[in-house]
């Protein structure tokens, strides 16, 4: 667990998170912010530490097919798109790397961040929100692109449950 004094931060949260449309139980919703900020928020309140976002330079259709559309995309052509804030985590032992599941695994815009960042010596908290598939092979890919970095146990939340996952949280980060 993080110091709580900023001075001696040894982690950092970094979350990638589209607000606007989901698809939950069969109908569409709308939210702002989205699910994995929500969780991304708790986290790093619980931690004591900075979060930081993963910010698309295109971003993302806030109409849920749109979004979709373009995640297969982006993921079928192996994209890496371009960020207009990418973190540095290179101060952070440990990073705390909040997602939601796309299409089985990560969001591509979190692939270009780990492609971007030096990972030997560093360790990988996953969190994955999802709506049933769980942290899918996400924790595979992320450990191909983050070459050198440990991979911690990851931490599967339901995107609607993301407003009440302190105790989940507390419990993982023991
Ligand atoms: C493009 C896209 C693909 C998704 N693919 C999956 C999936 O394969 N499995 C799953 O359980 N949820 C899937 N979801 C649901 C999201 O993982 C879930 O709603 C998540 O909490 C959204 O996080 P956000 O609001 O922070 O963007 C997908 C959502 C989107 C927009």
């Amino acid at each position: 667990m993080c110091n709580s004094d900023p001075a001696q931060e040894l982690c950092c949260v970094v979350f990638f998170s589209v607000p606007g449309e989901t698809y939950v139980n069969g109908r569409y919703e709308e939210r702002d912010p989205g699910n994995t900020k929500v969780a991304a928020t708790i986290l790093s309140e619980a931690l004591g530490c900075p979060a930081m976002e993963i910010v698309p330079k295109d971003p993302y259709p806030r109409k849920y097919r749109g979004q979709v559309e373009r995640a297969k995309k982006e993921w079928v052509e192996s994209k890496r798109p371009a960020l207009s804030f990418c973190p540095d985590i290179s101060d952070y032992p440990d990073v705390y790397l909040c997602y939601p599941n796309w299409c089985g695994t990560i969001p591509m815009p979190v692939a270009t961040f780990l492609d971007a960042n030096i990972w030997e010596g560093k360790t990988i908290h996953p969190l994955c929100t999802n709506e049933g598939s769980g942290m899918g092979t996400s924790i595979e890919m992320i450990g191909r692109c983050a070459s050198g970095a440990l991979i911690g146990a990851g931490l599967p939340i339901r995107g609607t449950d993301a407003g009440s996952c302190q105790g989940l949280i507390e419990k993982w980060i023991g």
